[in-house]
């Protein structure tokens, strides 16, 4: 048996990532470290709670004394470090959260990784950090060209900042220790367990709400698609395959523009669900600051290195995606009462 630290086990990908590794193998057992944030849900891992080879452990990524305690408790072979604040829009109201967990969260989490597989100068065989970053660490694309492992980093929002500040102090710890690391920088991912204040369950949420779909600008920003399960899928490769001290970008070319997805989501409410649910629900809000035009992903060096490529295209990635969100509205409606109340009224009563 060999041990993964999962951090953020219980937000949206970190939750599909767990049920992932679970249902395919026997052979790890998983530890899931997650403050439980407004973003991080105990209920999106209800069907593994009681796996034999699975735990949760409630905490910080960066408390010192904690991170250091698991470390001795378990013989940690992988950590997969999903842990972040990771909505750009609460990182342009509020960006110091994002740097003491996106940066120092994941700095400690690298020194009690250091320390306890280090032997000499090298490292314990078999031992691994995975940093879980993202595309937006690259900035923007114009109307051409593709973000590559090569391209500089450009990040323009606290968040994106954040993480590329994580990505290089990883970075750092192959460059300067050897330590064996891997980073991956995927495009947004979309499926089951997303916290509906990203773009994809919110519009679901609200249409279902005849609540108006707030488009930032002119709608014509571009974001590149992934179905969640083939970021999981990119992610073991890396954790097996992936050579030491290498970057990998994941993405599906899967690009479209914002309103295209709104619309998309429209057109399925309206014919399968509700036919009231109509395009006079949009609603063009003020514009994000900063908002990043274009992400567009070449994944060509994973598909060429480890032989990934993604499974789901968006036509049928979108339709499951909303049928999981009409057949759970249970979930739905437990994670946007409360706080999210507040959170909503914050972000949108004023545009
Ligand atoms: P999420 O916000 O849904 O989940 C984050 C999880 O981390 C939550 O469970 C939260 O409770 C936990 N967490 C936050 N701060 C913590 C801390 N200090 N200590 C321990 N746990 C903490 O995020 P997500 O969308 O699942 O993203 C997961 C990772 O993937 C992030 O690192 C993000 O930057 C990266 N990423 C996300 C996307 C995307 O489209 N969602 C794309 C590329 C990369
Ligand atoms: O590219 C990967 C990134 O994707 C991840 O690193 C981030 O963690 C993740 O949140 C996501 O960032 P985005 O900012 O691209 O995702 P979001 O869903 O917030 O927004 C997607 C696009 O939709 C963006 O152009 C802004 C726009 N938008 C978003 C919201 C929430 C709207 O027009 N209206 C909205 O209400």
């Amino acid at each position: 048996m060999k041990n993964i630290l999962v951090t953020g086990g219980a937000g949206f990908i970190g939750s599909n990532f767990v049920i992932y590794m679970l249902e395919k193998y026997d052979s790890y057992r998983i530890i899931n470290l997650d403050k439980l944030t407004y973003a991080g849900n105990l209920e999106n891992l209800k069907a593994v709670e009681n796996h034999k080879n699975y735990s949760f452990i409630e905490g910080d990524i960066a408390d010192h004394q904690l991170v250091e305690e698991i470390f001795k408790n378990h013989d940690i072979d992988y950590v997969i470090n999903f842990a972040a604040e990771s909505h750009v829009d609460r990182s342009i109201l509020e960006p110091e959260i994002f740097i003491k967990t996106n940066i120092l969260g994941t700095t400690n989490l690298l020194n009690a990784a250091k320390k306890h597989w280090q032997e000499g100068d090298s490292f314990k065989s078999g031992k691994k950090f995975i940093q879980v970053s993202t595309d937006e660490v690259y900035g923007s694309l114009g109307e051409t060209g593709y973000f590559m492992e090569t391209t500089p980093l450009d990040p323009h929002s606290p968040y994106s900042a954040s993480k590329a500040g994580a990505d290089l102090v990883v970075k750092s710890y192959f460059d300067t220790y050897k330590m064996p690391v891997n980073i991956t920088r995927c495009s947004n991912n979309y499926g089951p367990y997303q916290f509906p204040e990203k773009l994809i369950p919110l519009m679901i949420h609200n249409a279902l709400n005849k609540k108006p779909l707030p488009v930032y600008g002119d709608g014509m920003n571009i974001r590149d698609w992934l179905y969640v399960e083939d970021h999981c899928s990119a992610i073991d490769m890396v954790m097996h395959n992936g050579r030491l001290g290498e970057v990998y970008n994941v993405g599906g070319h899967n690009e479209r523009p914002n309103i295209t997805i709104v619309k998309t989501i429209i057109g399925y409410l309206n014919k399968n669900v509700d036919s009231s649910i109509t395009e006079d629900l949009i609603k063009y809000v003020e514009d994000r600051k900063g908002h990043d035009r274009r992400y567009g992903i070449d994944p060509q060096k994973i598909k060429d290195e480890l032989g990934w490529y993604p499974k789901t295209n968006f036509e049928t990635g979108i339709v499951k995606t909303i049928q999981w969100y009409l057949q759970n509205a249970e979930w739905m409606k437990n994670v946007t009462s409360g706080e999210y109340q507040n959170y909503y009224k914050k972000m949108y009563d004023h545009k």
